[in-house]
């Protein structure tokens, strides 16, 4: 594989998304930044990026994805294939913050959550995976959040949505390793992003209403996640470096944080347990990474 790879990402309008957009087409990568209504709601968003991208030569290609939409996500994917003739990384980033009560949040709201937060990335790997399988290569990223490791209260829909996406990417990633490819998942911490104004609040606020003193930890976990939020370049760096180490030498979680509760020590002992279980059923080896060979695969 070249050193400059072919990068696809969604939810590239704001946030994260624009800012690895940005950092990984300055370090030469091509970048397929995707977003969903890039004529319309993002019409400013999708401009800015093409005036950045024309005035400081940068290889980024604006496409429109809407990840809840399978055939918007395959149309995406098969024209960055027909541009570049391969994607090398796809970076699941799009996603969206949802705050309140567990119980004043409507089955519908959940619904659209893990539509976009947990099946989206589905929809995009099933999309990218038969390319990455032909070139016997590839990273697929998943951005999931200190939130799909720890459960933070009046966030139990958002870390089920994070957690759900966690236990998909480390599947995959023992599936993929004999095809050499990798599944990489980012733990970012609290990041100023325009995430906190762009989060859905409980439907139901009567329920939220007969809670008495617990009715105020939504806006006391809001409060203190903006107020202790780091700089969302140092995530796009991080993801620079990651899609920069070698193939087969990339961690499965990386955990990035201005705030440390111990991830890493629960990242390390599910690694150790899950090494265990690996081992048990005799499964050590046909999940080892091995570079370009396929084992059996077609
Ligand atoms: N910032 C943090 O503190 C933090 C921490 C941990 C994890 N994260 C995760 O990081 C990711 C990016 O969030 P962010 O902080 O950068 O916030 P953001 O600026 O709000 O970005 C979210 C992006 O997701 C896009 N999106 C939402 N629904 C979509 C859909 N159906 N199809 C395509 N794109 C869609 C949004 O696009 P539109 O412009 O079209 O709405 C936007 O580009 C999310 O997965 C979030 O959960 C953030």
């Amino acid at each position: 594989m070249s050193s400059k790879q072919v990068v696809l990402i969604t939810g590239s309008s704001t946030g994260f998304g624009r800012l690895f957009t940005e950092t990984l087409a300055r370090n030469g990568h091509t970048v397929f930044a995707t977003m969903r209504d890039p004529g319309g709601r993002n019409a400013k968003n999708a401009s800015e990026i093409r005036a950045l991208a024309e005035k400081e030569s940068l290889p980024i290609h604006v496409l429109e994805m809407d990840v809840t939409d399978e055939a918007s996500v395959g149309r995406a994917v098969d024209a960055a294939v027909a541009k570049a003739g391969r994607i090398d990384v796809a970076i699941n980033n799009a996603g969206y913050y949802l705050s309140g009560l567990e119980e004043a949040v409507t089955t519908e709201q959940a619904e659209r959550l893990m539509d976009t937060n947990f099946l989206g990335p589905v929809r995009v790997n099933r999309a990218v995976l038969p390319h990455m399988r032909r070139q016997r290569s590839g990273v697929i990223m998943h951005v999931s959040s200190g939130a799909g490791r720890v459960v933070v209260p009046s966030a139990g829909f958002y870390c089920a949505s994070k957690f759900a996406l966690e236990a998909l990417a480390e599947a995959y990633s023992y599936e993929l390793a004999g095809q050499g490819i990798e599944s990489v998942i980012l733990q970012p911490g609290q990041y100023e992003t325009p995430v906190f104004g762009n989060t859905v609040t409980a439907a139901d606020q009567a329920r939220t209403d007969t809670y008495g003193a617990a009715k105020e930890i939504p806006a006391k976990i809001n409060g203190a996640l903006s107020s202790t939020a780091g700089n969302a370049q140092d995530v796009a760096d991080a993801v620079l470096r990651i899609i920069e180490t070698p193939a087969g030498e990339k961690q499965l979680r990386y955990f990035i944080s201005p705030q440390n509760f111990g991830l890493n020590e629960i990242n390390a002992l599910c690694k150790q347990v899950q090494t265990n279980m690996l081992e048990a059923f005799g499964l050590a080896e046909d999940t080892k990474f091995r570079k370009g060979k396929a084992a059996g695969a077609v």
